[in-house]
């Protein structure tokens, strides 16, 4: 549409009739026409369309991302989760404004979720500075969701608060508790191993996922709840309500109230995400037995906002955080049973001493102060005290050694303490579609006690850097009645997931790291209390190796997976792409 007369005064007329009598809301970020005074009449116009008045575009205008999708039932409670945030924000004098973005699912995504996370990113931020708000809500929930969207935030800039759609209800079956996704994986083994027939495994499917919502243990999602909590990104409280509870509703409005409070104090999420915020969220994540994947996403929001991830410093924080949560797969409990326990304020009233109190959180007060406004504590199991964890460090330990010269991450809380220290012999599967041949042949050369590695499912190996890296166990090895093995990769396992699982193998296989030219009958040598994967090769026999078969690295045609195969980066680095970390650096966190 072309405006009726060119251009001459840039400034939206204070005396016109369309316009709104202050700065922010509608007249942020006007379409291009050459005439801002035109631009926000036109705007005006169209959305009066919609049958609003002046008075109502007169408000701080809150945008709300509606992540819903048949593809994603994780987001399964979005249409409620809306009109309570959009309840909220009536109540507090604004104007709620609800936009689409891409949503993205864990079972739904091929080749896997990570593939598109930070394109559910690139979506978040440009609809953030294409359309005009004075804060945003941003509703997430499945794995990659949460972080794509704090990414985005963070790239865009302005005032932004979380609110996670929460975690489904637990099923039952046969008397005992199950929920997604560690007992789909326990259930699974026993199937594979011929413990349990097709019509059990069918009456357990029913079963495992028993309403909307998120993964109901501690799996990416629960920890990214937990994260964006300590992020200091959310209200007090929200990480841990379930999703289909009268709880959640009354968290999603009490979001859209302040989200009105943040945007009339215009106060940016930079001013949230700080180092501080960060080393609060790393705590937390070491503390719950959170997701691996925990690590990347930190890594990828980190650097939006021009922080770098510091494994070394993250490892040394480990060493001196326990792991109080019992929650599967490092415990024994649901998320339903930590909201039980008293949620967030439970956990971080324990882990006060380690935290950073004066951190700001999104409610304009800081994180000591929240703790010490929640609901007085009470007696529960589900998180243990600083003197009395389930697990002595934190969840996730980080490797060195030449196997992984830009480290690699162990959940050592999940792992089958008999394997910690372990050397054995390689068993190699080159890629996903190898291992999918050859795992359970009979005449795989494989013996307890060997070490597996799959090459090539880093973040340009599939790519995406899927959740693999938790592969099964041989056949041959379980009708020995192997339970777990030393499993290395490149790739990423699922929150969710459990076993002595080394994983983000960096550089990665397909990028020509020394992992691509580990053979089968190689020795290796895995040490978790010296934080070392050593492969016992020496460096003539890797030069000879590298210059004998040299990586080529992939590449594709156009499209989408050009951009990410050009762009993407290393798991150290959070699998962002490099255009779009933050222009100027801030030094490393933590700096423990
Ligand atoms: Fe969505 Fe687990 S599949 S949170």
């Amino acid at each position: 549409m072309k405006p009726p007369k060119p251009a001459t005064d840039p400034s939206p007329r204070d005396d016109s009739p369309a316009a709104p009598t202050r700065e922010g809301g509608m007249r942020r970020g006007l379409t291009s026409y050459g005439d801002a005074g035109f631009s926000l009449f036109l705007r005006k116009a169209f959305i009066k369309g919609a049958g609003y008045t002046d008075d109502a575009l007169d408000r701080p205008v809150i945008g709300i991302t509606d992540t819903g999708s048949g593809y994603n039932p994780c987001h399964g409670n979005m249409p409620q989760l809306i009109e309570a945030v959009q309840r909220g924000i009536l109540l507090a004098g604004g104007l709620p404004v609800k936009f689409p973005t891409i949503s993205v699912h864990e079972s739904f995504a091929h080749p896997t979720s990570m593939y598109l996370r930070n394109l559910m990113s690139i979506d978040t931020e440009e609809m953030l500075r294409a359309q005009p708000m004075d804060a945003v809500v941003l509703i997430g929930g499945c794995d990659k969701t949460v972080p794509a969207q704090l990414m985005g935030a963070a790239s865009a800039g302005l005032p932004a608060i979380s609110l996670v759609t929460g975690s489904m209800l637990t099923g039952s079956h046969r008397g005992q508790t199950v929920g997604a996704c560690t007992d789909c994986r326990k259930f699974w083994g026993r199937y594979r191993a011929e413990e349990i027939d097709a019509a059990e495994i069918a009456e357990v499917n029913d079963q495992l996922v028993a309403s909307v919502g998120t993964c109901s243990v501690m799996g990416t999602a629960s920890t990214m709840a937990c994260i964006v909590e300590a992020l200091g990104m959310s209200v007090p409280g929200a990480a841990s309500p379930p999703a289909v509870t009268a709880e959640r509703m009354r968290i999603a409005e009490l979001t859209g109230t302040e989200a009105v409070r943040l945007a009339r104090s215009g106060a940016g999420i930079d001013q949230i995400l700080t180092e501080k915020a960060f080393e609060n969220a790393i705590r937390v994540l070491l503390a719950i037995g959170g997701s691996t994947n925990g690590i990347v996403h930190l890594a990828a929001i980190a650097g939006r906002v021009g922080f770098q991830l510091d494994l070394d410093a993250l490892d040394r924080m480990g060493r001196e955080t326990p792991v109080l949560l019992d929650l599967k797969p490092s415990g024994q409990h649901y998320m339903e049973d930590f909201h039980a326990a008293g949620g967030m304020s439970t956990l971080l009233r324990e882990l006060k001493p380690l935290l950073h109190l004066d951190a700001l959180t999104v409610t304009g007060r800081t994180l000591g102060e929240e703790i010490d406004r929640a609901r007085p504590a009470f007696a529960q199991s589900t998180v243990r005290t600083l003197a009395n964890p389930i697990y002595p460090e934190g969840g996730i330990a980080v490797l060195r050694g030449n196997l992984a010269p830009g480290g690699a991450i162990i959940k050592q809380s999940a792992a089958d303490p008999s394997l910690m220290e372990h050397e054995g012999r390689a068993v190699v599967f080159r890629d996903a579609a190898d291992l999918a041949e050859r795992v359970d042949r009979d005449d795989l050369d494989v013996e307890p006690g060997d070490i597996l590695v799959l090459q090539n499912i880093g973040p340009k190996g599939t790519p995406g850097m899927p959740e693999a890296g938790a592969f099964p166990i041989p056949r041959k090895l379980l009708r020995q009645g192997v339970k777990d093995a030393v499993r290395i990769s490149d790739g990423r396992m699922s929150g969710t997931a459990f076993g002595t699982v080394v994983l983000h193998a960096t550089p990665e296989a397909a990028v020509g790291g020394p992992l691509a030219y580990v053979r089968t009958g190689d020795r290796i040598r895995l040490s978790v209390s010296a934080r070392s994967l050593q492969w016992l090769v020496d460096d003539a026999e890797l030069a000879r190796r590298m210059a004998e078969a040299p990586a080529i690295e992939p590449t594709a045609e156009r499209g989408y997976r050009q951009l990410f195969l050009k762009s993407v980066t290393q798991a150290d680095q959070g699998v962002d792409f490099d255009f779009l970390k933050a222009a100027q650096a801030r030094g490393k966190v933590p700096r423990a």
